[in-house]
């Protein structure tokens, strides 16, 4: 009997205890609203493995070869591994797998200066959802983009990646695509938070910033596109800003963002980001990508000693997990491989055409004639996008000039087809002897000029009604551009020389294509030239968008996102950037981290390269052009048409602090088109309280508007939103007064303005980021 009885209670307990297991097991299994609960469950060593990333996965056995990176999964308590890849114009994935007959091709969209030039938050919305619909349906979870870090210089490499000069127009291009890629389900990751504005050792560079410009400029692009579209995770960035690094910096990332602006999503380090993962976690760095056993180490033992307290760790990785939650892996999306690529491809053409800016045009644009000469190198070797991490293995194909030209109808001059081959081809001997690396970071070096004789080119001028030049530049991450890459070679030059005078001579026409990653010397040299056109890099579709404006069928009405300036050098903060390093390997020999032991002790720090100080302060691109007065070779937010616009009927009406701007828009040309309207504020006494002269709150884009007709478009502005910083006072400040508001065709050219008061409004807000030293700011 006491045996039986005892048998009894064991299986009674064997059941309780079976029942209490299988009911703990079930709520352990990750859910959207168990999180705490199983961060509760994990083991400290789970956490520390969770807020470390998996990368990069390179290799052919990887689940998605060529991608960036994962997320660590602990399959007992149902947290997938989930799956991130680079995007710079499209996701970067090997296009091809070891052992599998498919292809893997993902749509080059357009470069991000493109989109930004298109000046249109749907066009945005739009690439985003290609993107992010193509990250579904090829298995993954996160997209590594948009890199929205302001255009501060010219030279810096990665400007193509970035959007513009401005932080609103950066912003709020910026939301349109975050929230283009959300609305798939694809988690964007905006990049690189904050203040990365060189790649020159750019992981060790300290920007050091006021608290002013990093308020009113370098944060406001992404305190704008946190507001507008809630993006799931931020990267933050490799530079140390006034001192601690930025993935380590508690003030930026927790103080700012978490706290005023009521963040809540995860952020993960750049790719080997920071020296200390400590640090970072108690920064409120939840994720540190690649992750490194040395990291692992550090986390655990100052978890286990007490240096990281649990609350801290256990923030962190409950933020990883909100992510997770919201992935395609975590719901079991069955991906088909199978994105609609035809569908996105238009996308890229209409974008890439909408990108496009005409800078000048003697008439003779769009082209009547049908007989064209291509000449430059570039002509035949068109540039898509930049390079660096975000750029290999992205699209199929790229229409070249050529095939967009003939698409619409133009026959090409042919001798100019051969001679460019045979060039090209020599060049290509002449500059890879070995032939081309098989992966480099830097953008290859590339063709110099051919040259032609007289009778070459009386012959092109007989064959062609209209001769076309491209000019190329290519760049990308891991080292900014030089001087000397700004101005025209002596090849290009005298090309344009050449080709201008001998066409001019026979009554004939030039026009100039800037195929080009960033702005470059137009104004030494453009009045030789009838036409000239900026096409960016537009992706795979680029000799259609091209052609399509060349053509007029498509009315141009891109706007430049940042100044082209006259010269190097015009521009405040062009004296501190690091424009004539001699070494530019030093941005890759830097990029793994700063080899502490290997640097002699007694090395100088060097300006820009150790440390750049931002002294143009809030004067970046047109705030200082504008503000002091100096000539630009074209302004931020220029472009023509092939039509006309005039704005009628502006007003401004203000309710609780918001005023409404209206003005109709009527296109008084004789063709169809669509018009950038560009909303300035200028506040009162600028000069005196050093202010920029005026500044972009607001712009829309019409739609398609027929000759005659008029549209009425409304911008809406706050008063918050007209608030500079105030250092002393800590605090944003509207001060009260009557402000002018400007429709204007480019910060040059003011079209209809008007005028309103505005109440004063002011918000204290956390006296964080001092840059360590005095900085000798610039100032009205
Ligand atoms: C780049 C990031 C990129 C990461 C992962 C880094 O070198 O700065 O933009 O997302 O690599 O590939």
């Amino acid at each position: 009997m006491r045996k039986s009885i005892h048998q009894i209670s064991l299986v009674i307990l064997a059941v309780v205890a079976m029942c209490g297991y299988s009911l703990r097991m079930k709520a352990q299994q990750l859910k959207a609203e168990n999180i705490d609960e199983v961060v509760k469950a994990m083991t400290l060593e789970e956490k520390c493995h969770m807020v470390l990333g998996r990368g990069m996965h390179f290799n052919d056995e990887a689940k998605f070869p060529g991608t960036a990176g994962s997320t660590f999964s602990i399959a007992r308590l149902g947290v997938p591994e989930t799956y991130c890849a680079d995007s710079q114009q499209g996701l970067r994935m090997n296009a091809t797998r070891a052992w599998d007959h498919n292809d893997y091709y993902p749509t080059d969209f357009v470069a991000s200066m493109t989109l930004a030039s298109t000046w249109d938050r749907e066009a945005a919305f739009k690439v985003g959802q290609g993107i992010g619909n193509e990250v579904r349906e090829f298995g993954l979870d996160w997209i590594l983009s948009p890199a929205m870090n302001l255009i501060r210089n010219p030279l810096c490499g990665r400007n193509h990646e970035y959007y513009s000069e401005d932080p609103y127009l950066s912003g709020t291009i910026a939301a349109g695509y975050v929230n283009g890629v959300q609305s798939e389900g694809t988690a964007a990751c905006p990049k690189h938070f904050v203040a990365n504005n060189q790649e020159t050792n750019r992981n060790n560079n300290v920007s050091q910033v006021s608290q002013r410009a990093l308020r009113e400029i370098y944060l406001k692009a992404f305190e704008i596109m946190v507001k507008e579209s809630n993006p799931w995770t931020i990267m933050t960035s490799y530079n140390k800003l006034n001192g601690p690094y930025a993935v380590q910096n508690h003030d930026l990332l927790t103080t700012i963002v978490r706290n005023e602006w009521g963040w809540k999503g995860m952020y993960v380090s750049d790719w080997n980001a920071g020296d200390d993962a400590v640090a970072a976690m108690l920064a409120g760095n939840d994720m540190l990508q690649p992750g490194q056993d040395k990291q692992y180490q550090a986390i655990l033992e100052a978890a286990q000693s007490g240096k990281l307290p649990m609350e801290v760790i256990d923030a962190n990785v409950k933020r990883i997990l909100e992510y997770v939650v919201k992935t395609h892996n975590f719901k079991g999306y069955k991906y088909n491989n199978e994105p609609d690529l035809k569908a996105h491809a238009k996308v890229v053409r209409e974008v890439g055409a909408d990108g496009i800016v005409l800078l000048k045009n003697s008439g003779v644009l769009p082209l009547v004639g049908k007989r064209v000469a291509l000449f430059g190198c570039t002509s035949y070797d068109w540039i898509s996008g930049g390079s660096g991490f975000g750029g290999t293995s992205v699209g199929h194909y790229t229409v070249s000039l050529i095939e967009g030209m003939r698409s619409v109808g133009y026959e090409i001059y042919k001798p100019l087809i051969a001679a460019y081959t045979q060039h090209i081809a020599a060049e290509e001997k002449r500059l890879f002897p070995n032939g081309r690396p098989a992966f480099s970071l830097m953008p290859p070096a590339r063709a110099d000029e051919k040259q032609f004789t007289a009778d070459e080119l009386n012959a092109a001028i007989e064959g062609s009604d209209v001769a076309i030049i491209s000019l190329g530049r290519k760049s990308g991450e891991a080292a900014d551009r030089s001087e000397s890459d700004f101005y025209l070679k002596d090849g290009e030059a005298q090309l344009i020389k050449a080709v201008s005078d001998a066409y001019h001579a026979k009554g004939k026409q030039v026009v100039v294509l800037l195929d080009i990653c960033s702005p470059i010397d137009v104004a030494s040299w453009q009045n030789q030239v009838d036409a000239l056109v900026c096409t960016w890099q537009g992706g795979q579709e680029s000799g259609f968008s091209v052609a399509d404006v060349l053509s007029g069928k498509v009315n141009p009405s891109g706007k430049l996102p940042m100044t082209f300036q006259i010269k190097y050098g015009d521009a405040y903060a062009d004296k501190n950037f690091p424009a004539n390093v001699d070494d530019k390997t030093l941005g890759a020999m830097f990029m793994w981290g700063y080899d502490k032991d290997n640097t002699p002790k007694e090395r100088q720090l060097q300006a820009n390269i150790d440390f750049t100080n931002y002294e143009e302060d809030i004067y970046v691109g047109y705030r200082y052009f504008d503000s002091f007065s100096k000539p630009v070779a074209y302004p931020f937010g220029f472009g023509l048409s092939y039509t006309t616009f005039a704005y009628e009927n502006l007003s401004v009406s203000e309710t609780d602090g918001v005023f409404t701007v209206k003005v109709d828009v009527k296109n008084t040309g004789n063709k169809a088109g669509r018009n950038v309207v560009e909303l300035f504020v200028a506040a009162p006494n600028s000069k005196q309280l050093n202010k920029p002269e005026k500044e972009l709150r607001n712009y829309a884009k019409t739609s398609l508007l027929k000759p005659g007709q008029t549209e009425t478009v409304i911008m809406l502005v706050k008063t918050e939103d007209l608030a500079s910083f105030n250092e002393k006072a800590s605090a944003w400040k509207t001060d009260a007064g009557v402000y002018t508001f400007m429709i204007c065709s480019s910060a040059n050219q003011i079209e209809v303005q008007t005028s309103a008061k505005v109440k004063a409004w002011t918000k204290k807000v956390n006296n964080v980021m001092k840059p360590k030293l005095k900085l000798n700011l610039l100032k009205r």
